[in-house]
């Protein structure tokens, strides 16, 4: 898992870094990565279903890839936050600001994340 693996782009134009192979991620267990400099956590959510949010907790930057995987969230270590693979959103306190939610591709069993996080619906 590098940021210096090589990029593809596919037709919505957003870039795309190959980061492992999906052999290399255990269901339920998370990963950290890095995509051109930006630290994510990535969790394998089933046989074809890679997440991936931002590393850091937004209550204590704390890794959240340290955490625990519970059903589609992501539990903080320190605190006890969970986070939604798929908004970002926490379920409840102490943490209240969503993380980053990056894109994912998994093409041919390869792993692609943009370091690009998905825009946020207007609330
Ligand atoms: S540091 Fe993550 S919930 Fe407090």
């Amino acid at each position: 898992m590098s940021a210096e693996s090589p990029t593809q782009t596919h037709p919505d134009e957003s870039v795309f870094v190959e980061v492992c192979s999906l052999d290399d991620l255990a269901v339920g267990t998370p990963a950290l990565a890095e995509v051109a400099g930006v630290r994510v956590a990535l969790v394998r959510l089933g046989p074809d279903e890679v997440r991936a949010v931002a590393d850091l907790c937004t209550h204590a930057n704390v890794s959240l890839s340290e955490g625990e995987v519970d059903g589609c969230t992501l539990e903080c270590w320190l605190h006890g936050s969970r986070f939604d693979l798929r908004t970002g959103e926490p379920s409840g306190p102490p943490a209240t600001v969503p993380v980053a939610v990056h894109p994912v591709r998994v093409v041919d069993r390869t792993v692609f994340v943009s370091p690009v996080p998905e825009e946020r619906p207007a609330s």
